[in-house]
């Protein structure tokens, strides 16, 4: 009992959420991008904020958007106007995904982040059972990403559109975000990635996650929790739909 009171009143280390919300959204076709388009009368990055608002695991929140008016619409329409209260920095992005997490990165004080949890504002369903489980591997591997097994089989296939390869369906996983990271840990990746970033480019690497990241670019091993079917990341038209649908 006495153990347990103890273990309690461990100080948990600061843990800051960013946001990624510099996207252009090329895949739905909308003028609007899509992390400001309603669902459920609500901009599809609300949901994402207020689940970290509410978390009893987020001390504060890291924000990137695409431009200076979206950072000023940002604040005045969905940061003030829903009372997100964690925010603490509006950080422009960059052209790709992993330039956006590279500038929230730089944008935080080092020496003060314990853990960054990092989550695309295109998924409005994360919970706080799933940053429960990212952040409790975080602490215990240094590194964690949210998924789920596949449904469908997943082919390889050959630059000729044929099928090369049927990899074992249970060990394949659709991955999603959040994604939580020791903040020194992703950092250095992050860094490292940048130093090689053209010669990678060259490989014909594409970076498009931050689990990514440390595997290739640090030795860590990234460990793998159930995140859930309806955590979706909105990408086409369809996905709005299915959005609104879970919404109601
Ligand atoms: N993102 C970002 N900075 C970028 C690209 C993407 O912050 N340069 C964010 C998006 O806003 C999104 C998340 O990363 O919330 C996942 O990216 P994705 O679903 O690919 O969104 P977009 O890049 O906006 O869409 P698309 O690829 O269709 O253009
Ligand atoms: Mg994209």
């Amino acid at each position: 009992m006495r153990e347990e009171a103890e273990k309690k009143e461990l100080p948990r280390p600061h843990t800051t959420a960013v946001v990624l919300a510099a996207g252009n959204g090329s895949r739905m076709g909308t003028t609007v991008r899509k992390q400001y388009l309603n669902i459920e009368g609500k901009p599809v990055l609300f949901y994402a904020l207020a689940a970290f608002e509410h978390s009893a695991l987020i001390d504060e929140i890291v924000l990137t958007v695409g431009d200076e008016a979206q950072r000023a619409y940002c604040q005045k329409e969905i940061v003030d106007a829903y009372g997100i209260s964690k925010v603490s920095r509006i950080v422009i992005g960059g052209k790709e995904r992993y330039h956006s997490v590279f500038h929230a990165l730089k944008a935080m004080q080092e020496g003060e982040h314990g853990y960054v949890l990092i989550h695309d504002s295109a998924r409005p369903f994360v919970t706080e059972e799933m940053i429960a489980r990212a952040l409790e591997a975080a602490e215990k591997y240094g590194a964690a990403a949210v998924g789920m097994p596949v449904k469908d089989t997943i082919k390889i296939a050959d630059e000729k559109g044929f099928a090369a390869q049927t990899p074992r369906r249970d060990l394949v996983w659709m991955i999603q975000t959040p994604q939580v990271f020791a903040y020194e840990l992703i950092l250095r990746a992050y860094e490292s990635l940048m130093r090689q970033e053209k010669e990678l480019l060259e490989q014909g690497v594409r970076i498009t996650d931050d689990a990514m990241v440390v595997e290739t670019l640090t030795d860590v091993p990234v460990k793998l929790v159930q995140g859930s079917y309806e955590n979706i990341k909105i990408t086409t038209p369809e996905d709005l739909k299915v959005a609104g649908l879970f919404l109601k």
